[in-house]
């Protein structure tokens, strides 16, 4: 299939590029790289022996968008793009509402118009919000107890999809939650390089390695937890990258949610200890005050993805760490 991934030479964009181009797929990649670098695509062409097609477009800019969608005849489309930072959408709600959502929205006009009727969304397991329950099923509520505007345009754009398969009973969506993702390529060429001061662990990790942070805070050590660390669920991305492979292969009328997640959580405590294991040295790290609205511990139920996509995790999370380790020997 000729498949164009928004926001695709971004972390997660990336990693499925090349998953799916190594499985015959003619990839075209549109980003704006406001948090990504356009070196990437000469890396999956390295990686792959096959450079995709590039459009440096804002989904915000119609015309750019709308020529795109006239020239390439694509048969789906994989939306990674939009902004991630959870701390930030706090602050500014309108810059993630205008360019996440409306960003969708036009993106979904050029679709419609253009007849392209598949569409795979990158989602997060904080549509969910905050729940009783900490083994997240997809038969569980979403979108009661979000509590942050980043995570609120993920829900309201699978409330936007799934009202689409409804209106266009031919249109096929399907939404993805990420658990938290992390890991690099094996061929250490790509890997988690944000453009923006990262807020999740692992980038953080990787700067501590690296020197660029004296040491990692961890945020609160007295949530209920075996060492008193909040616990997630840490998935590999070259996992989760296989895991939109399957989807595309899976994809039919309607809209389907499936999350994408080991189905194990690990404790900060023990990601620094695995960390500090695969390279063999200590990393500093003081334990700090809580972080505001982090919960104690949330995992996935994959079961309903290996049942229907025929897709499960197989790296594990010294894989991940090897993986991080063997990229960033390339930073040096
Ligand atoms: C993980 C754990 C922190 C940094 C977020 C988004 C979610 C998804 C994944 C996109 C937590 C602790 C972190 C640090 C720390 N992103 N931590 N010190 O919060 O589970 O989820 O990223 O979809 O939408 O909400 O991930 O990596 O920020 O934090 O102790 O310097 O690491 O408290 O327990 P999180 P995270």
């Amino acid at each position: 299939m000729k498949i164009l991934l928004t926001g695709g030479t971004g972390y997660i964009g990336s990693h499925t590029a090349i998953e799916l181009i190594n499985a015959g797929h003619d990839v075209e990649i549109l980003d704006n790289l406001y948090n990504s670098k356009a070196s990437v695509i000469n890396k999956i062409a390295k990686i792959t022996g096959i450079k995709p097609k590039f459009h440096q477009i804002d989904l915000l800019d119609n015309k750019k968008l709308d020529r795109l969608f006239k020239k390439s005849s694509l048969d789906a489309v994989i939306h990674f793009a939009g902004y991630k930072a959870v701390g930030e959408s706090v602050e500014k709600p309108l810059k993630y509402y205008k360019n996440n959502v409306y960003g969708t929205i036009s993106l979904l006009e050029s679709m419609q118009k253009h007849n392209v009727n598949k569409i795979i969304f990158s989602s997060s397991a904080t549509v969910y919000g905050t729940q009783e329950i900490v083994k997240y099923s997809e038969k569980m509520q979403t979108g009661a107890g979000i509590t942050n505007p980043y995570s609120q345009t993920k829900y309201v754009i699978e409330q936007i999809l799934k009202d689409l398969t409804i209106a266009n009973p031919d249109f096929e969506a399907m939404t993805l939650r990420y658990f938290n993702p992390i890991g690099a390529h094996s061929s250490g060429l790509i890997g988690e390089d944000p453009n923006d001061i990262p807020n999740n662990l692992m980038p953080i990790i990787m700067k501590v390695a690296m020197g660029e942070i004296p040491e990692l805070s961890v945020y609160g050590d007295d949530y209920d937890t075996p060492d008193g660390t909040p616990m997630r669920d840490y998935i590999h991305v070259v996992d989760l990258a296989k895991g939109h492979l399957s989807a595309l292969n899976k994809i039919r009328p309607g809209f389907l949610a499936y999350n994408l997640g080991t189905g194990k959580a690990t404790s900060v405590l023990e990601m620094i200890k695995a960390f500090e294991k695969a390279s063999g040295k200590p990393l500093p790290h003081k334990i700090t005050s809580r972080r505001p609205g982090d919960l104690a511990k949330f995992y996935a139920d994959p079961s309903k993805a290996k049942k229907e996509l025929g897709w499960h995790a197989e790296l594990t999370i010294e894989d991940a760490m090897r993986d991080t380790l063997n990229y960033l020997a390339n930073f040096r």
